[in-house]
């Protein structure tokens, strides 16, 4: 008979190891505490936020892992963003493309991608001989384990009470974690939660005539205004879906019209025209507000009866784009293992010890990037080391990557590697800048002597 395993939430990162354990012969079953989504009536769709995400080499990588043909069918739709457009507040667009080589991340709408890893499920099961069960609205309330494994504990409808046993247990179930506190009891894990001062709000615009981009929609739309900024990633019907990010006291001080308007006016004009006024005094006085935090742990598995993936592990702050790039890049990785090693536990022991640095690096990573998505693009002093890395890039590729392309296009690249290889670089970019004002002010010596 084939192992159990129970996947506890269905979201983004849970529907692809459901997906990838299941081609490999396990009996899985995949919980979730909401509704399926693709049979929830529209009222319930409409109040979920749809956010679409930037998906690049990692997440990719990590789809193509588990199946090549299916990560074609989910990434059908994406829209390639080849850099950013930068928005100055006297309406000017300046475009900084993120690759050197023609690379790009890439534009897909999070539900629709959420609702195609489901589908999936449902393909193979009229395709293979095992078979994943979904269960919704099986909201996990407790797990025990014991010699034979794990028991997993269920409210369903009306507070009813099931229990399922499985051989082991994977925590898929998003930064507020259930897995994991259940975890906690039985090892000894560092754990810690931090907010940031940054909420964040969606905003729409809405496609041109004949569903035309009202933006350039192959580039990911920053308006950088320090404390606070605004974002717009294209979707496939022409239009785009904006965020705006500002600290929470300014944001929930933006309660009336006219100042809501008068706000916008003055920090992004042009985005007003496009956006609608009128939609951007309801969206501020009514769309909800979403806190950004991090969440990070130290151990990630309880011997071989219990790991996490995902959010539940590392939530990160979006600065980066990398949060469900990482957490596909943990299912690839955990599914390298348990192909790879004896036992289950070997490969669950091996996963928290290799995955810990990439992961703390990662976080520090997308923390760090607010700042340099909201006031450094418009430096001209990052700008010049920016010309400067890129150069360097293109000269010897071999040798000098630039810290955005290791991120997001070199998969290959573990995060806490990419992260020592920039030391290194800003060092060494740092040196040539400073030669370089010496030889200037050496060479001003000379003339002014003469
Ligand atoms: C504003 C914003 C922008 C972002 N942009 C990007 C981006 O551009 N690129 C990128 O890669 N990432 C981005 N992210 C991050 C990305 O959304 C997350 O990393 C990703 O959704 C994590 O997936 P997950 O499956 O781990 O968790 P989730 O998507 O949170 O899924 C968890 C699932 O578990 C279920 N669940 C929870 N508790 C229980 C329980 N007790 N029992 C049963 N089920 C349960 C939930 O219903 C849910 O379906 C962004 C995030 C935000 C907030
Ligand atoms: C994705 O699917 C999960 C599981 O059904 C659901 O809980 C979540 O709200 C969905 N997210 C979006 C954005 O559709
Ligand atoms: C897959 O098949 C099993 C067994 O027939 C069934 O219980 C389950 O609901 C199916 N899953 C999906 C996603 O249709
Ligand atoms: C799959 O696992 C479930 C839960 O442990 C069990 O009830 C079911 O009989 C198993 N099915 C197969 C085909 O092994």
């Amino acid at each position: 008979m084939s192992e159990s395993v129970a996947v506890i939430g269905a979201g983004l990162v849970g529907a692809l190891v459901a997906l990838g354990l299941g081609h490999r012969g396990y009996n899985v079953t995949l919980f979730d505490l909401r509704d399926d989504p693709r049979t929830a009536g529209t009222a319930i769709k409409k109040n979920l936020r749809s956010i679409n995400l930037a998906v690049s080499d990692r997440g990719i990588r990590g789809l193509e892992f588990v199946d090549s043909e299916m990560s074609a069918r989910v990434l059908k739709e994406i829209i390639p963003m080849h850099g950013r457009m930068i928005h100055t507040l006297d309406g000017k667009q300046e475009s900084q493309i993120y690759g050197l080589f023609g690379e790009h991340i890439n534009s897909i709408d999070r539900a629709k991608l959420n609702e195609s890893l489901l589908d999936e499920i449902d393909t193979f099961n009229k395709t293979a001989v095992n078979q994943i069960k979904l269960k919704f609205e099986h909201k996990l309330v407790n797990l025990n384990f014991n010699t034979r494994g794990a028991s997993v504990e269920c409210e369903v409808r009306y507070g009813v009470k099931r229990s399922f046993d499985f051989d082991f247990v994977i925590g898929a179930d998003g930064s507020y974690s259930n897995v994991r506190y259940q975890m906690q009891k039985y090892i000894r894990m560092d754990y810690s939660q931090e907010y940031i001062d940054k909420c964040y709000l969606e905003l729409y615009i809405p496609p041109g005539e004949n569903g035309a981009f009202l933006l350039n929609p192959n580039h990911l739309h920053i308006w950088p205004r320090k404390e606070f900024m605004l974002i717009a990633l294209a979707n496939s019907d022409g239009s785009f879906t904006s965020t705006f990010f500002g600290p929470w006291s300014l944001t929930e001080a933006l309660k009336k019209a006219e100042d809501i308007e008068t706000f916008f006016l003055s920090n992004f004009p042009d985005a007003a025209d496009l956006i609608g006024m009128e939609n951007v005094v309801k969206a501020f006085t009514g769309n909800p507000k979403g806190a950004l935090m991090q969440v990070t742990c130290s151990q990630y598995h309880f011997s071989d009866k219990c790991i996490i993936l995902g959010d539940a592990t590392h939530s990160m702050v979006p600065f980066y784009g990398q949060g469900m790039n990482c957490g596909f890049e943990d299912v690839r990785i955990l599914l390298g293992l348990l192909d790879e090693k004896e036992t289950r536990e070997a490969a669950f022991d091996t996963y928290t010890a290799n995955r810990h640095k990439d992961l703390k690096a990662i976080l520090k990573l997308a923390l760090d990037n607010y700042k340099e998505m909201s006031t450094k693009v418009i430096s001209s002093a990052y700008l010049l080391r920016k010309t400067l890395d890129s150069f360097l890039g293109r000269l010897i590729p071999q040798y000098w990557i630039p810290l955005y392309t290791m991120v997001s296009f070199r998969g290959d690249i573990p995060y806490s590697q990419c992260v020592r290889r920039e030391k290194t670089q800003q060092k060494i970019l740092k040196c040539i800048e400073l030669g370089s004002i010496t030889v200037v002010a050496i060479a001003a010596y000379w003339k002014f002597k003469k």
